[in-house]
Order: structure tokens, then sequence, then C-alpha cells
């Protein structure tokens, strides 16, 4: 199956990434957010996302415009009615995913619709069960920036159907041109369940006053030949999103080493975020 209509539910880091990656490769993106006014935010992010690629003469002026006219931002679920996929990407909260998928399965007409979600550590059977359609139900996990980073995480969970596994494969790597993996439905999947651990790990240790901020990234970056270091990699992502994806994984393998240290617990309390919010380990102006 050919996917032609599909949706993004959070127009955030993350869904704002995917809704353009969608729209790049000619699909036409219906992106739901929480209020008008934070649909419009999306869309402001989309087009300075796509007026930066243009700079760097990865897209013309033509195709930003075209791409730009394929996504729709709204704020009503039910603008999702007629699509074959949606991809849920609202924030990493389990709460907020069950009402999502519990709505949105009954709102999509067609029964053979798929609804993936772009969590990072949300049991997808349990996003399943609730949506009515089980078997159409399974994580699409993207990495950001969702339009540079190639990788995708294909995640069934156990009452995914081989059909829709499959039609998200070729999805995935023939329509959106990235590279799928394939992991099983534990917390984390393949690269958060490696990764977070280190990213705790760094932020422990800057708690601990054993080294600077700059100096546990810059050990990381030249010592390791890592691109960006442990902790700007963390603002990066989000530290919101890094104490709640370390949270669902520490409830379900009950292991330290995925437990949020009290330093992260105090920045998130404190709207110190990172890249998002202006200001995390480093400040951004
Ligand atoms: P974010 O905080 O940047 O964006 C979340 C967006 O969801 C917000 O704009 C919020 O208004 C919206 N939202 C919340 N409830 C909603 C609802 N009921 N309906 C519609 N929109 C709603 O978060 P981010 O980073 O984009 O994360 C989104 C998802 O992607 C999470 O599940 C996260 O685990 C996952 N993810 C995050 C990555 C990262 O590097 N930040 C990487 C890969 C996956």
């Amino acid at each position: 199956m050919t996917i032609e209509r599909m949706g993004v539910i959070g127009g955030g880091l993350m869904g704002s990434g995917i809704a353009e990656v969608n729209a790049r490769a000619g699909l036409d993106v219906v992106l739901v957010e929480v209020s008008e006014e934070a649909a419009l935010a999306a869309r402001g992010r989309i087009q300075a996302s796509l007026d930066k690629a243009e700079k760097r003469g990865k897209i013309s002026a033509e195709d930003v415009a075209a791409t730009m006219e394929r996504i729709r931002a709204v704020s009503d679920l039910g603008q999702l009615a007629d699509r074959q996929l949606v991809v849920e990407a609202a924030s990493e909260n389990e709460q907020i995913k069950l009402d999502l998928f519990t709505k949105v399965g009954a709102i999509l007409t067609d029964d053979d619709a798929i609804l993936a979600s772009n969590t990072s550590s949300i049991p997808i059977v349990k996003l399943g069960a609730v949506s009515g359609r089980a078997g159409r139900v399974m994580g699409v996990h993207f990495f950001n920036p969702a339009p540079v980073m190639k990788l995708v995480e294909l995640i069934p969970s156990l009452t995914t159907s081989p059909e829709t596994l499959e039609t998200m494969r070729g999805y995935v790597s023939e329509q959106l041109g990235k590279q799928p993996i394939d992991a099983t439905d534990r917390a984390g999947f393949i690269v958060n369940s490696l990764l977070v651990p280190y990213l705790l790990s760094a932020i422990r240790m800057y708690e601990a006053g054993y080294a600077s901020a700059e100096d546990i990234d810059r050990g990381m970056v030249l010592g390791c030949g890592h691109p960006m270091g442990p902790l700007a990699l963390s603002d990066l992502i989000g530290l919101d999103t890094i104490k709640a994806i370390g949270e669902s994984m520490y409830e379900e393998f009950k292991e330290p080493l995925y437990s949020p240290p009290p330093l992260l617990d105090r920045m998130v309390d404190a709207g110190l975020l990172g890249k998002k919010s202006g200001h995390g380990f480093y400040p951004y102006s």
C-alpha cells in the first residue's frame, strides 16, 4: 500500500520534523496540535527548517513553497478522519497518548488505516489495546532532527499484524528514503536502551561536580569522535523528554542506571528543558 494521505499528532520538535519529511516526500499532511496557536507555531518551525535547508542548497525555493502547501496544521483531531496513516508525536506522557489512541482509533474511517506512535519508551501494546485497531498499531521511531537523520526504528507489538509491519517498512524505506531497523516492544527499543543510560551518566557526573559541562562534552567529542557531547545532546533532545524516557525505562527494568538523577528533575521543574526552552546545560539565544 502506498500512503498518500497522512497525519501527524503533535507539532513540537519531532512532529514538525516528521510532517516536513512526509511533505517533502510528496505526501499530503494534516498536523494536529492542541490549539490554533500551537498549530501555527508548528508551521513556523517547519518553515524555518525548510528555509535553512534552502540556504544550504538542499531544496529549491519552489519546493519549499510546494512542501508548505502540502501541510495543513489544525487543532481538530476530526480532520484526521480520511488519513491512511497517522503518526502520533505528542508529548512523552502515557495518559496523553492513551487518550489520543482511544480517540483517533475511532475517528479514522478507513479500516486499514495505520495508527503509529513515535514514542521513545511507552509500550506500543498498550496504545494498540485502547485503539480498537490493535493489528494496525505499531511504533515508528524517528530521530532528531527528523529531516536529517536517516534512521527509523520499526516496533511491532505482540498484537501488530505482519501486513502492518511490511506496509510501514515500505513506507519508511521507499517513500521517505530512510533506513529502518527492527526492534521489539520494550522501553527504549534499540538506540535509547543504549543512549539514555549514557546521557544520564553524564548528567550524574556533572551533578557530582566531577567535571564541567564543557569538559564532559569535549571529552566525548574529541576522545570518542562523537559529533556532539552528551550534555549538548541532552539539550537537543529535550530534558523533559529524557526524564520521561528514563522513568519509563526504570519502571520497566527497575535498573538504577535508567533512573533520572535529581538534577534532571530540578532542571525540568525549573523549565530548563534545553534548546527548545532556550536554556538547559547551556544557554541558547
Ligand atoms: P515536544 O515537547 O517538542 O512536542 C510535543 C508536542 O505535542 C507539543 O507541541 C504539544 O503541544 C503537543 N501535544 C501534547 N498533547 C497533545 C495532544 N493531545 N494533541 C496534539 N498535540 C499534543 O516533544 P518531542 O521531542 O517532539 O517528542 C514527541 C514524541 O517524540 C515523544 O513521544 C518523544 O518521546 C518522541 N521522540 C522524541 C525525540 C527527541 O529527540 N526529542 C526523538 C524521538 C522520539
